[in-house]
C-alpha cells in the first residue's frame, strides 16, 4: 500500500517537472534590432528593443492576436501589419501603427500612456527611438 502511494507521488512529482514548462512553451527572445520589413524604405533609423526587458508585460499585450499556445508571428505578417505604404500609414493595419499608434498594444501608444499615469515607462520621443543616423 505505501509501496503505491509513494509511487504515485514521484509520478506526480515527475508530471509535473515535465508539463510546467510546457505552459511557457514560446521562448522570448532576447535584445533585437527593428526594422521596416524587407523591400520597404526606411526614413528613420532602426530601433533598439530589449524584448527581456519588456517580458514582466503580458505577452499578449503585444502580441495582441496570438491564440496562447501556437507560433508567435511578425507584426508586419500578411493580415497584419503588412502595409508600409505612405498612403496607409494612418490604417490600423499600417506597419507604422504597430508601433506608434495610440492603442497601448504599440510602443509609443504604451509608453504614452504609462507617462501620463506618472509610471516609470519607455520613450515617447522620435530620436530615442530613432537615434540620428551617423
Ligand atoms: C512590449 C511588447 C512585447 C511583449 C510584452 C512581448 N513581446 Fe515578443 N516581440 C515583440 C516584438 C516587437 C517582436 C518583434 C516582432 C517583429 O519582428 O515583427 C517580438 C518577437 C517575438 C518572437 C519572435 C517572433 C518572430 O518570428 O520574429 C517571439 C517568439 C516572442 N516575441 C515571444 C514573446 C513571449 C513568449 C512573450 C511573453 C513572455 C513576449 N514575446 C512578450 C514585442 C513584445
Ligand atoms: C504595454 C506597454 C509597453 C509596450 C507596448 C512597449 N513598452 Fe517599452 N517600456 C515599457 C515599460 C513599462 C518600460 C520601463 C521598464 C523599466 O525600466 O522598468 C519600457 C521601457 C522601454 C525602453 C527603455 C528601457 C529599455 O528597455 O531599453 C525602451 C527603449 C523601450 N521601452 C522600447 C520599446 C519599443 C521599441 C516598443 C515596441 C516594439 C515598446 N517599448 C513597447 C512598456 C511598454
Ligand atoms: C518607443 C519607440 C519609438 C518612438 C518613440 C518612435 N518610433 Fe518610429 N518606429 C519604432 C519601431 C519599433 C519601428 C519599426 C522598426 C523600424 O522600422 O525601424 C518604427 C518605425 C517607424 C517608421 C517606419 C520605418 C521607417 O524607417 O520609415 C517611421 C516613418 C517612424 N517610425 C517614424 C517615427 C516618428 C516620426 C516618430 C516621432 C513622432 C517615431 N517614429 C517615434 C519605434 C518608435
Amino acid at each position: 500500500m505505501k509501496k503505491t502511494l509513494l509511487i504515485s507521488m514521484v509520478t506526480a512529482a515527475l508530471v509535473c517537472v515535465f508539463a510546467l514548462p510546457s505552459l511557457y512553451a514560446v521562448d522570448a527572445p532576447g535584445d533585437m534590432v527593428l526594422k521596416a520589413p524587407a523591400g520597404a524604405k526606411m526614413t528613420k533609423s532602426p530601433v533598439a528593443f530589449s524584448h527581456k526587458g519588456h517580458t514582466a508585460l503580458d505577452c499578449a499585450k503585444c502580441h495582441h492576436k496570438w491564440d496562447g499556445k501556437g507560433e508567435i508571428k511578425n507584426c508586419s505578417v500578411e493580415g497584419c501589419h503588412a502595409d508600409t505604404s505612405k498612403e496607409g500609414k494612418k490604417k490600423p493595419t499600417s506597419f507604422y501603427s504597430a508601433f506608434h499608434a495610440k492603442a497601448d498594444t504599440s510602443c509609443v501608444g504604451c509608453h504614452k500612456a504609462m507617462k501620463k499615469a506618472k509610471k516609470a515607462t519607455g520613450p515617447t520621443k522620435c530620436g530615442d527611438c530613432h537615434p540620428k543616423k551617423k
